[in-house]
């Protein structure tokens, strides 16, 4: 396939190196002259593993090639790719002037022609940033009817520096966004051997980036905390990060990776507050460990004014407890929920299948008048919250009653039945 590659920086040039290897004919293009020589003379710009080698074995078979001119590089491509670089403006936005000017000199250079192109922006934006800004560019430069001549698609970018050529052969998942269907060669050209394709929509493709670089600084930052914290009691911290690695099924794995409730329950907050005190008395900072609380009532916040948002006086709660089967209400997110609804006059009402009432008549006293016994009875209201599995049999029978299903990862509802159900997200 031809390929025309735009920014031939750590991003473009890895893409043109091992898609040259894999047989395609890449042409790159840069504004900076001094890359575009050094490629052409053999000369990696940047140093990469593998990269002058594979450079150099495109140079000899003819596969790669860079030019300054953009209208040149598109005389044969079938496939674009824009890799150009979007820094930080000083107030954090994302500078999209580089992928707008790349965006123009495409347009201008494939305008009056028959060219039609697969457009690959995979430089890191914002959500959006394709549908809401370069295709409305895209369509000022070429018409209304643009989609004749392009169809634009979104590739993140997963790689990283060092191990860029192993991470472009093996990545975990190659995610394609395109909301017209019409991306074929851009899928042809990414389906190579273990690249285990994605598709998705435009803005979710935008959004992964995101959702991944931010979990990567979350990891560095927790680990620099927490083992700053083990190493002033003199513990060997590698080997606590050995052992808690260990864990596949709880630390490293896709538990509690999920959005949902707020966290609750005896452990989780106790001990927080535990490692707070403890960093005091060692004189250790954890900005992040600390910010994990203050997030977290935040969300909790956000629970109970998404909760009345709906403006209903009678809401009934399907559980309790801090999570499913168990009959634990210590700093469960919905005893504060509970709480926060009958502060606003709110007619409560709350069945939960685990809850041992007298149990709770001690430690609960206020909450306790607020549960029923009678699992009909909570249908009776005007607002249906589902905290818990359980309901799903019982919620199929129900008809004019709004429901909101607090149990984000749980869609069993919606496969069932033609209830609308409203997402906590
Ligand atoms: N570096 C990484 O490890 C990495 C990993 C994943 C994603 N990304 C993302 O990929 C994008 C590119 O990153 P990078 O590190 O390769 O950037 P870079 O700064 O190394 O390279 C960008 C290149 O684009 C060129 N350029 C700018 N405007 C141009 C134009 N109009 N036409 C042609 N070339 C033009 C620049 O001269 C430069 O050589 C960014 O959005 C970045 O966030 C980077």
């Amino acid at each position: 396939m031809n390929v025309t590659i735009f920014g031939l920086g750590y991003v473009g040039l890895v893409n043109m190196v091992c898609l040259a290897k894999l047989g395609h004919h890449i042409t790159g293009v840069d504004i900076k002259k001094f890359k575009v020589d050094a490629i052409n003379a053999g000369e990696a710009p940047i140093y990469e593993p593998e990269i002058t080698d594979l450079l150099n074995k495109g140079l000899e078979t003819g596969n790669i090639r860079a030019t300054n001119n953009p209208v040149e590089a598109l005389k044969n491509c079938d496939v674009v790719l824009v890799c150009v670089g979007t820094p930080s403006k000083p107030d954090g936005e994302v500078n999209l002037g580089y992928t707008i000017n790349t965006t123009l000199d495409i347009c201008k250079a494939i305008k009056g022609t028959n060219k039609k192109i697969n457009l690959v922006y995979r430089s890191t934006i914002p959500p959006n940033t394709v549908e809401k800004l370069l295709v409305p560019e895209i369509k000022n430069h070429l018409g209304a009817n643009y989609t004749t001549q392009i169809s634009v698609s979104f590739l993140p970018e997963f790689l990283r520096e060092g191990t860029a050529v192993s991470d472009f052969f093996n990545g975990a998942r190659t995610v394609i966004g395109n909301n017209d269907g019409e991306n074929d060669k851009a899928i042809e050209l990414f389906s190579f051997s273990g690249s285990n394709v994605v598709e998705t929509n435009l803005v979710t493709a935008e959004f992964v980036k995101y959702v991944d670089n931010g979990f990567h600084a979350l990891k560095v930052a927790f680990a620099n905390e927490i083992y700053s914290l083990g190493a002033s009691f003199g513990i060997d911290t590698p080997k606590a990060n050995e052992i808690f690695l260990m864990d596949n099924v709880l630390n490293i794995s896709k538990y509690y990776l999920k959005p949902g409730l707020p966290f609750g329950g005896s452990c989780l907050p106790k001990d927080l507050r535990a490692i707070y005190s403890l960093s005091d008395k060692q004189e250790i900072e954890v900005p992040l460990l600390r910010a994990v609380t203050e997030s977290n009532n935040y969300q909790q916040e956000k629970l109970t004014k998404k909760v009345l948002s709906f403006k209903k006086n009678k809401v009934s709660l399907f559980g309790l407890s801090f999570k499913n089967d168990t009959d634990d209400v210590r700093e469960s997110p919905l005893m504060k929920l509970s709480t926060d609804l009958i502060e606003q006059g709110i007619e409560l009402k709350i069945y939960d299948p685990h809850i041992n009432i007298n149990q709770l008549r001690q430690d609960f006293p206020t909450i306790v008048k607020y549960i029923i016994s009678d699992l009909d009875n909570l249908f009776e209201t005007e607002l249906l919250l589902i905290a818990k599995k359980g309901i799903e049999e019982r919620v199929l029978r129900i008809e004019h009653l709004e429901i909101l299903n607090l149990m984000t990862d749980f869609q069993g509802f919606k496969n069932n039945s033609d209830l609308e159900i409203n997402q906590l997200y």
